[in-house]
């Protein structure tokens, strides 16, 4: 069975725990918090835009999307606002310097990887390169047929209501009016899209009744009215209806996740619908193993977030193999960010090739996580003298993955025996040894 538990982390926002995988999705510390402590900050944003138009970025182990919103949202609040005078002054509206020729174009794409199909479903404000074919329709009662619908006289459909109120009764009859071929007997048996969304928020809002009455569910699942309905709002109508009885655990999860997305990250996400007209943006989600995914990918990117499962849970998207993959991909000036601090990884890292070095959180005051690159003047924090004695101890020894297709099972039994059958120190000894040395 599919199962997964939310929970609140410290920072108010939803992390996820799988007690198939016995593992947690997302720090206790702060999901949101985490992925802007761990990936965005550390990847300094503003430094990079102040040089950069075009962006590329890789997001290993989407989940649910943090990393990749935190980054937008970043993005929208730091960069976009921030340098330009374009204020969204409301949800539905924006400054009119949306049309300022001046505002620079912005080229951001996402490549984001993950194997979970279910979980992207649970990102509901994620906003998709879907979103483009919004961006310039806006959703109002100016469309002729649904202004009709909305104010047509009871008893004479075609005489238009002087008073626009729109009763619960009036309405409750239009809808099956409209359900049962009004539309289709006038010939216009199709509704645009827009409207059928509109129509569907009016009767989720003033008639809910509608969505029980037996014969529009009728109508609705009968295949033989299909070809007069927008599948749209068929879909629509048969969520909101299910939604009123099935309280299935996904579907709890689904509105609870929906919540906190709203609290945290909607507000980006409608200016994301905004911003589009602005920026050529581009989200690319892929439901494949990443390894196969990197393979079968010719981008090059400036920044790679990378957050698998622990290497002792997830080793496949962490050996030397995946690594030296993730070289050919990665800019000359580019970043791999991942929030692992593992002597095995490090080691991995330095295998390949990269240039490695440590991710100082500033709220917590303390190293949390690696950085990797190919150009060493971007490393910040050096591994220190005992980071570096570390790898060269058994906890150090690196995954392996010649072929990069080995189960998680065969990795870690291939690197089990490795680390058995060394003759390096093992990594208590070398710290018991390190704090000897330093008397601490
Ligand atoms: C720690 S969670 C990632 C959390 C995520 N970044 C978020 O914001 O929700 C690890 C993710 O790795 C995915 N995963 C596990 N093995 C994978 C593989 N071989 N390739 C791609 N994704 C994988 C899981 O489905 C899970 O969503």
């Amino acid at each position: 069975m599919y199962e997964l538990h939310p929970y609140f982390t410290n920072d108010g926002s939803v992390g996820l725990f799988s007690p198939a995988d016995d593992d947690i999705y997302h720090s206790t510390y702060g999901a949101l918090t985490e992925a802007l402590e761990k990936f965005v900050l550390p990847a300094e944003p503003e430094k990079y835009f102040s040089a950069n138009r075009n962006i590329k970025i890789l997001d290993i182990c989407f989940g649910i999307g943090y990393n990749s919103k935190t980054f937008f949202d970043f993005f929208l609040k730091n960069i976009l606002y921030k340098n330009n005078t374009i204020v969204p002054i409301h949800t539905d509206n924006i400054s009119t310097d949306i049309n300022n020729k001046n505002v620079p174009k912005y080229n951001i794409y996402i490549r984001a990887v993950d194997t979970d199909k279910t979980l992207s479903f649970l990102a509901p404000f994620m906003v998709t390169g879907n979103t483009k074919k919004l961006k310039n329709k806006k959703l109002n009662f100016s469309d002729e047929r649904i202004e009709k619908f909305l104010c047509a006289d009871e008893n004479n459909p075609k005489k238009k209501r002087e008073n626009k109120n729109i009763t619960r009764q009036s309405l409750r009859t239009n809808c099956s009016n409209y359900i049962s071929g009004f539309f289709i007997k006038n010939n216009n048996p199709k509704l645009s899209s827009e409207t059928n969304i509109i129509f569907l928020q009016e009767i989720i809002k003033n008639a809910q009744e509608v969505l029980t009455d037996p014969t529009i569910n009728h109508l609705l699942s009968e295949k033989t009215y299909k070809e007069f309905f927008d599948r749209t709002i068929v879909d629509l109508f048969n969520f909101e209806r299910n939604k009123r009885y099935k309280y299935t655990p996904l579907r709890r999860l689904d509105t609870f996740l929906h919540n906190i997305y709203y609290n945290h990250l909607s507000n980006s996400y409608k200016k994301a619908l905004k911003v589009l007209k602005l920026c050529d943006f581009n989200l690319d989600l892929k439901i494949e193993d990443a390894r196969s995914a990197v393979q079968n990918d010719n981008n090059l990117y400036n920044f790679i977030f990378l957050d698998a499962f622990t290497p002792a849970k997830c080793p496949c998207l962490w050996t030397l193999d995946f690594f030296r993959l993730l070289y050919h991909h990665l800019d000359d000036n580019g970043l791999i960010l991942t929030y692992s601090n593992s002597a095995a990884v490090r080691h991995a890292f330095l295998q390949a090739g990269f240039n490695v070095g440590k991710i100082y959180n500033t709220s917590a005051g303390k190293f949390m996580g690696t950085v990797a690159t190919k150009n060493s003047t971007l490393i910040k924090n050096n591994l220190t003298e005992y980071d570096l004695g570390l790898t060269k101890t058994k906890a150090g020894i690196v995954y392996r993955d010649k072929y990069l297709n080995a189960t998680n099972e065969a990795i870690i039994n291939a690197h089990r025996i490795s680390v058995e059958n060394s003759d390096l120190e093992s990594s208590s000894s070398y710290i018991k040894r390190a704090r000897r040395k330093n008397n601490v």
